[in-house]
């Protein structure tokens, strides 16, 4: 078969990554979707157990750091475009190392983007880097993030996504590489492992745990459903614009304690228990180091410009989410159980 396009995603075994992958192999027959993932602890090709027999779909383990393995899979499969995912994307694990982000995060774009030069000749082709609200920094009470908000990474991961936000516009002002950025808001849904907030706290709802609120819980955060993510990727690697950012998010600010008591609320009424009962779990616990304060995106761009908009609502999206987690308990079992255990002791225990 010849394929129309053969779209490599990195980072493909991963919460957004699998999402992407699943509506690019349905969406897209004609494409060949390369999925090539390291599978670090994030990563878990159980997250794509219903697209991995899809004749348009592969998947390669490999480390966007070694460029032997980069060269390979473009000469393999002849990688037309790139949508780059793969990255360590946890912000406390960056504050307890930094070097890690820094290799996968800016060596490992860099290297991707080297091979994706060196492999491209004069066709039509797509890098589409996918990165993060927190390139902007932190707000106060008013404003969103624009496209246009200067940069002001303050902690080790928005640090090393914004050095590799960087590197991909100057492939694009230096060699005319055809890049495009997508900088999204928090993301929520099914598949989300367990050390980001809402799947920490519904996991630990779920078994009666401490709820871990970070200082008073009244940092803000801009969320949006998986999917309505994933179609904004697809939107953008389509339509958007050639050396542009887009910006992606639902506006839809929830301060975190708000939120973990929304997620009691809807627990207990799923659970059978008594209204509040949750809620007594929570625990307010020493802050994160250098905690952004608030996230907000402006969307219009992609709104206006490509007609882009969220699917659902905060309260559908969540729902869903808490519904996938009660029904999936082998998943969450799996992926708490063994490292998962050492890191958790190790981030709450004395917290
Ligand atoms: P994740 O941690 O769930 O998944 C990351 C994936 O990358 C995993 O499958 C992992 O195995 C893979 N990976 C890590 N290092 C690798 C390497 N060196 N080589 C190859 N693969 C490697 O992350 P996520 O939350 O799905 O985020 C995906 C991307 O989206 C990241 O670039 C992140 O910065 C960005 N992003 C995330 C959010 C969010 O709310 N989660 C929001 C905006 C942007
Ligand atoms: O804004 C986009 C970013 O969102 C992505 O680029 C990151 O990859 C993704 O991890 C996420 O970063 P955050 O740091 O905002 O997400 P996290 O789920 O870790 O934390 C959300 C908020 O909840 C934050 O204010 C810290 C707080 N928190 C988090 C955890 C894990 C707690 O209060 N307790 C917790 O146990």
């Amino acid at each position: 078969m010849s394929w129309k396009r053969t779209v490599l995603v990195t980072g493909g075994a991963g919460f957004i990554g699998s999402h992407v992958v699943r509506l690019m192999v349905n969406k897209y027959p004609d494409y060949r979707i390369v999925n090539l993932d390291k599978l670090t602890y994030a990563g878990n090709l159980k997250n794509l157990t219903d697209v991995e027999s899809a004749a348009n779909y592969v998947f390669v383990k490999a480390d966007v750091r070694d460029t032997e393995a980069l060269k390979k899979v473009f000469e393999d499969y002849e990688v037309t475009d790139v949508i780059h995912l793969a990255a360590e994307s946890h912000v406390d694990r960056s504050i307890e190392g930094p070097m890690e982000f820094v290799l996968t995060n800016v060596v490992g774009t860099v290297n991707l983007l080297q091979q994706a030069k060196e492999s491209w000749g004069e066709g039509e082709h797509v890098f589409h880097h996918v990165s993060t609200d927190e390139v902007y920094g932190s707000l106060g009470e008013e404003g969103l993030f624009e496209e246009t908000t200067s940069y002001d990474p303050r902690s080790p991961y928005s640090a090393s996504k914004a050095s590799s936000d960087h590197f991909v516009r100057a492939y694009y002002h230096t060699y005319g590489l055809p890049i495009k950025i997508s900088n999204c808001s928090n993301n929520y849904g099914s598949h989300h492992f367990p050390e980001k907030l809402i799947p920490l706290m519904i996991n630990n709802i779920v078994n009666k745990k401490p709820l871990p609120v970070y200082g008073k819980g009244e940092n803000i955060r801009d969320w949006l459903w998986v999917n309505d993510h994933a179609s904004a990727i697809d939107t953008i690697f389509h339509n958007g614009r050639v050396g542009e950012a887009y910006n992606v998010g639902g506006l839809n600010e929830w301060t975190n304690i708000d939120l973990v008591r929304y997620l009691c609320r809807l627990l207990d009424k799923k659970l059978g228990r008594a209204e509040g009962e949750s809620e007594e779990l929570v625990t307010f616990v020493t802050d994160r180091a250098g905690h952004d304060m608030r996230y907000a995106i402006d969307a219009t761009k992609i709104e206006q410009e490509l007609k882009w908009k969220p699917s659902v609502t905060f309260e559908e999206g969540l729902e869903s989410t808490v519904d996938w987690y009660l029904e999936n308990t082998e998943w969450i079992d799996e992926v708490t159980s063994g490292e998962y255990r050492a890191y958790y002791e190790e981030m709450y225990q004395n917290r």
